[in-house]
């Protein structure tokens, strides 16, 4: 059986390309898309989310979340993503009809209260929207079967030394998701620093099919974190995991969420020596097998 899940995104390139996965493979049963601020303003990630669904020809519900922080002013990452927040790929523009509503929220409420099965919420932005959610609606807890998320890190960030983009955007709402013994699934920076997409794979997409065409310029635009001979593709690895767990290592640990740090604010904290655990981080990938897993997942999109 598919995994149910719902992505909250703000795409973002390596959005882009974990939702490409999610909306076309079989094992994955995409029940919404919410958006939320991020790499680039509400409207914008809004956007760039109606025009992926467009070019699949999908029918996922996409809902609009909020726009800023729960307490900050918005950080955004058009540096990294483009002015657009998917650069180097001209799709037609956003149609505005495919939007169903601007109350993620409530939508992600509704959509787990009414599942007969627990579903596996997929956040690959600022935490702000599931914050939200499981403030406003706590009840919606036993309806979520885990949390996977892209953020945070065992080791540095990339905002700041000590700050991951996504934690670093809104702390207090990660602060909330991360105290919400609900399981959690921490896909940070440090599996992409041990297996990035090479630039000899990058070459290869643009031939594959029209999505990783699409990927393909995209990732050409992509200005940020570079390893050695490749770039990191964030938030894929979550929807890798979900797909091939068993090729991740994965430690448990204590995470918490700086919030006042003048130079660490937004970094998460990563003990692996507390005997009390509220996630599962996610510290690697088997790196001669992401590539071909990274291909496989995408040959079920057109
Ligand atoms: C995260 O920040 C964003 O720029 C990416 O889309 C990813 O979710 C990486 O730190
Ligand atoms: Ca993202």
């Amino acid at each position: 059986m598919a995994i149910p899940i719902m992505i909250d995104t703000d795409p973002g390139i390596d959005d882009a390309a974990a939702i490409s996965i999610a909306l076309t493979h079989p094992v994955l049963d995409l029940k919404m898309i919410t958006t939320v601020h991020g790499n680039v303003n509400i409207h914008k990630t809004t956007s760039n989310a109606l025009q992926l669904k467009a070019f699949f020809n999908s029918d996922v519900p996409i809902h609009q979340g909020v726009a800023t922080p729960l307490i900050n002013q918005p950080v955004d990452a058009e540096h990294v993503h483009g002015e657009t927040g998917m650069a180097g790929f001209e799709f037609p523009q956003a149609d505005y009809d495919l939007l169903t509503s601007d109350k993620a929220v409530e939508a992600m409420k509704e959509t787990l209260l009414n599942s007969d099965e627990s579903i596996t919420l997929v956040p690959i932005g600022p935490l702000t929207n599931i914050a939200l959610l499981l403030r406003t609606y706590p009840e919606v807890s036993r309806q979520i079967k885990e949390i996977v998320l892209m953020g945070g890190s065992a080791g540095r960030g990339n905002v700041t030394p000590a700050a991951e983009f996504n934690i670093y955007c809104d702390p207090e709402a990660a602060d909330i998701v991360f105290n919400s013994h609900i399981p959690i699934t921490m896909v940070g920076l440090d599996v992409a620093r041990g297996a990035s997409l090479t630039y000899e794979a990058i070459n290869k997409l643009q031939e594959k099919n029209q999505t990783s065409h699409m990927l393909y310029h995209m990732f050409n635009h992509y200005r940020g974190d570079q390893f050695g001979d490749g770039i990191a593709v964030y938030d894929a690895y979550t929807i890798l995991y979900l797909l091939y767990p068993e090729k991740f290592s994965v430690a448990d640990a204590n995470v918490k969420i700086e919030l006042t740090g003048t130079y660490t604010k937004g970094e998460t904290v990563v003990n692996f020596d507390e005997e009390t655990t509220n996630a599962k981080v996610v510290l690697s990938v088997d790196k001669s097998q992401f590539i071909t897993m990274f291909f496989e997942a995408l040959s079920y999109a057109k």
